[in-house]
């Protein structure tokens, strides 16, 4: 979550600039100071009184504007802002910055800011096609700009098709790995697992386990936000992949121990916060099994344990987290994972807890090394995350 920033958000000319209300009173909501700028088409969309009421602060689109609240103009807030995000950004926005015109309140302030900048273009998408809108974008990016591409389907002009302005939500999110976190991790490399697997019986049906994905989800989240490199190998979630993340989807415990060994030796810290399936059937059936009136019982073979393997086998001096949930004697179970699974840290957590099972925002985890035992209170999984990559850093 972002909190004490001062964000510049410019607002140009498309109809898109309506979502980005609900960016600027999410940021204002979570304790931002949001500075708004408009281009004069913009005005034409929305009114500046919006911003102006959900930010609580004057809303600038004229370079002359004497009774503007900052000393000089363009100058004393480009100097005051920790970033600047222009969304939506037109074509034409995108072509004076990436050739240094400067001709309105917006362009002049971005020009002297010296803070991170980020532009989520919105246009058609013949405009956004264009080797010459292409061209910007790419100078843009050499330039230090972030680029939040637009994302496919239905536009305004009626065309379907690249262009659309994101999610607010997904806005926030490169705006939160960019200026969230001191990159402490720059340099290291991460694998995370999270999620469920799914064990295929037949054609429709599979053994799985109640596993969201979320807390693994933030601790990869959590390590891009710090700069490291994050490979997250996920079992089947309703997740998108946090900003930065390099995803690999796979759906069985076999694929998914692939996966991780094959990204194994690359990392520095593993995390591995899936919820293994650690049985699979013996025999998939190629058909849809049929009932019939007598039971039935399934005969199931052992999964690999992927993180023994790690702890034991592949070992190369990576720090490895295991995480275990438990129904009951948590820190006995958890205790006893991390020797026979080779683990340097174990999460782990009790279903018993409040709050801190499948699906839910918050957990409680306890830290558990072979030296000492540190009892979490209940936090959002993001905040866990965090403490979990803490605590695996003092162990490198
Ligand atoms: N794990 C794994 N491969 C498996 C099973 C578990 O890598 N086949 C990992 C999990 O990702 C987690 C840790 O081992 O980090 C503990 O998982 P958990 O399901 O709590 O424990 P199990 O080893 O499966 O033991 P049990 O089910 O008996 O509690």
């Amino acid at each position: 979550m972002l909190r004490d920033k001062r964000i510049l958000l410019g607002i140009t000319g498309g109809i898109a600039a309506y979502k980005a209300a609900e960016l600027a009173s999410r940021l204002t909501k979570e304790g931002n100071t949001v500075y708004v700028c408009m281009t004069a088409h913009a005005t034409e969309f929305v009114s500046p009184l919006t911003f102006e009421t959900l930010t609580g602060q004057r809303v600038v689109t004229d370079t002359f504007d004497r009774s503007a609240p900052w000393e000089v103009g363009h100058i004393s807030l480009a100097q005051k802002i920790d970033a600047v995000l222009i969304a939506p950004a037109t074509a034409n926005v995108l072509a004076k910055l990436a050739h240094g015109l400067a001709d309105d309140m917006l362009t002049t302030t971005v020009l002297a800011a010296n803070c991170p900048k980020l532009v989520a273009p919105a246009m058609n998408t013949g405009m956004y096609r264009n080797p010459v809108t292409q061209d910007n974008l790419k100078k843009l990016a050499e330039y230090g700009y972030t680029v939040i591409p637009p994302e496919d389907g239905h536009l305004a002009c009626g065309d379907s098709g690249t262009g659309r302005l994101p999610h607010p939500d997904r806005i926030y999110e490169v705006l939160e790995y960019t200026l969230g976190c001191e990159k402490d991790m720059e340099g290291l490399r991460v694998l995370v697992t999270a999620g469920p697997t799914r064990e295929a019986l037949d054609p429709v049906r599979f053994l799985t386990n109640h596993s969201t994905g979320k807390m693994g989800y933030a601790v990869a989240k959590a390590a891009a936000e710090r700069g490291a490199k994050v490979t997250l190998v996920s079992g089947p979630t309703a997740l998108d992949a946090p900003y930065g993340v390099k995803r690999i989807d796979v759906t069985s415990a076999e694929e998914m121990y692939h996966a991780v060994l094959d990204h194994a030796d690359d990392a520095d810290l593993i995390v591995k916060a899936a919820a293994v399936g650690d049985y699979r059937p013996v025999h998939i059936s190629e058909q849809k099994i049929k009932k019939d009136e007598s039971s039935f019982s399934l005969t199931l073979q052992r999964n690999p344990d992927i993180l023994k393997e790690l702890g034991a086998i592949r070992k190369s001096g990576q720090v490895i987290c295991g995480f275990a949930m438990e129904t009951e004697r948590l820190l006995e179970h958890a205790k006893e994972k991390l020797i026979q699974k080779g683990a340097d840290l174990i999460a782990a957590n009790s279903l018993a807890e409040p709050n801190a099972g499948f699906g839910s925002d918050t957990n409680a985890v306890t830290l558990i090394t072979k030296d000492d035992v540190e009892v979490l209170p209940l936090m959002t999984k993001e905040e866990a995350a965090h403490r979990i990559l803490n605590k695996m850093l003092t162990l490198k």
